[in-house]
């Protein structure tokens, strides 16, 4: 059966030549068995009709917010989405997106929906490109809204760039991606962390060079957060060991707000003698300044020289420290630029981990500060699986997947 089946979508369409794509993405989700609310912007309806969204759907096309008061219609469409998918994205819609305007039937029902929301944005490079975009984009992800490519090609009037929205295809699977975890949690994922206490290390840590200055990394955090999100949702208790992001605790997860790698370590070393999994997502500094300065250093003083020193290794040090065969299982994290797995493997024998998770970094859409992922899992047991590009809530179910699978079995 699809992961769409009987899945409620809440299509927006806005306006930009894209928008004749979003005809094919009603029909591959209504093949894929789900039911498509179709709501078209005044622009939109510009680029495309109505009757054929109504034709495509065998469902009335929502055009306006005054259309019909006592059925509350924005309301009624918010609450009934499973999920929602905004294609074409606009910069426009993603501005209003961004700052919570309600002034259509599309961006008033959004504001009343608390399903997931993708969008995949579709614009000239330079508008993609342009700060303001930029900036919603960014407050839109901090949200927890899934942002689609959008993809590299040609443009309108023969310009080439980023800009061209995903592949309907594309934006179908997403969809499909995004729900099946929460399908599943009612199936045989439903409650197989219960019992289980799970540490999870998300975010990137920053050592200070003096009050002002740190040294950071690209780490979002939002990998981290997902795994916890998805164990607590597995029924596990979950501890999320946090260096700085900006994202938010998922429902019933307990959060430990740290800062720099010897902050982490004091944080999850005692966490982790009561934890069955510890799974390290955070990008934790190799090397910190040997010495914080006080007070800020001043340039008049020439470029200072930062003399480095290692921080400890967490993840080798709690692999160093485990009896064999004792808990807990340990899951780490490794970005690569090249090699990827080869450097994986390596890294998971070094640091006695037991499940490793390789992220090619060099990668636009998979790593860091996207929604998505693409890794390959690697056990300690020889084993190698591959997980392609999917949100980020659907790979860390399928890392808790492989934690489940090697977890002993409890007593009783
Ligand atoms: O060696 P590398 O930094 O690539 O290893 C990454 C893995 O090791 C991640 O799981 C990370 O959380 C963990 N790690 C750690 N302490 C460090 C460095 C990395 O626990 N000081």
């Amino acid at each position: 059966m699809s992961d769409l089946a009987g899945v409620r979508v809440l299509l927006g369409v806005t306006g930009g030549i894209a928008a004749y794509k979003a005809a094919q993405v009603a029909r591959l989700l209504v093949g894929a068995g789900a039911t498509v609310d179709p709501v078209l912007t005044a622009g939109a309806r510009r680029f495309v009709g109505v009757a054929t969204f109504e034709g495509l759907t065998g469902r009335r096309v929502r055009q306006d917010v005054w259309d019909d008061i006592p059925a509350e219609t924005h309301v009624a469409l918010g609450r009934a989405a499973d999920v929602a998918l905004v294609y074409p994205a606009t910069a426009h819609v993603l501005a209003k997106l961004a700052t919570g305007l309600a002034d259509d039937l599309l961006t008033t029902t959004l504001l009343a929906a608390t399903c997931p929301l993708v969008v995949a944005p579709a614009m000239h490079t330079e508008m993609w490109q342009h700060p303001a975009t930029r900036h919603n984009v960014e407050v839109l992800r901090t949200r927890g809204v899934h942002v689609l490519g959008p993809d590299d090609g040609p443009l309108m009037g023969g310009d080439v760039g980023p800009g061209r929205v995903v592949a309907p295809e594309e934006a179908v699977a997403a969809l499909a991606r995004l729900v099946a975890p929460v399908g599943d949690l009612a199936g045989e994922r439903a409650g197989d962390l219960a019992g289980r206490t799970v540490v999870v290390t998300a975010g990137g840590t920053r050592e200070p060079i003096d009050p002002v200055r740190y040294l950071g990394n690209r780490s979002s955090g939002r990998m981290g957060v997902a795994l916890a999100g998805a164990a607590a949702r597995r029924g596990a208790t979950v501890h999320l060991v946090a260096a700085p992001t900006h994202l938010a605790t998922p429902a019933g997860v307990t959060r430990h707000d740290v800062t720099t790698a010897a902050q982490m370590r004091a944080a999850v070393l005692p966490l982790a003698a009561d934890a069955d999994v510890v799974v390290k997502a955070a990008a934790v500094a190799d090397f910190r300044p040997a010495a914080v300065a006080t007070s800020k250093v001043k340039k008049e003083a020439g470029v200072p020289a930062i003399e480095l020193v290692r921080n400890p290794d967490i993840l080798a040090e709690l692999g160093a420290a485990r009896a064999p065969g004792q808990p807990p299982l340990l899951v780490g994290f490794a970005a690569e630029t090249d090699d990827v797995e080869a450097h994986g493997r390596a890294k998971l024998e070094r640091k006695r981990a037991d499940l490793l998770v390789v992220n090619d970094v060099s990668s636009t859409d998979a790593g860091f500060e996207v929604d998505t992922n693409r890794v390959v899992i690697l056990g300690r047991d020889g084993s190698r699986t591959v997980v392609p590009l999917a949100g980020k809530d659907a790979v860390a179910d399928r890392i808790l997947d492989e934690v489940v699978a090697r977890l002993p079995a409890r007593d009783g």
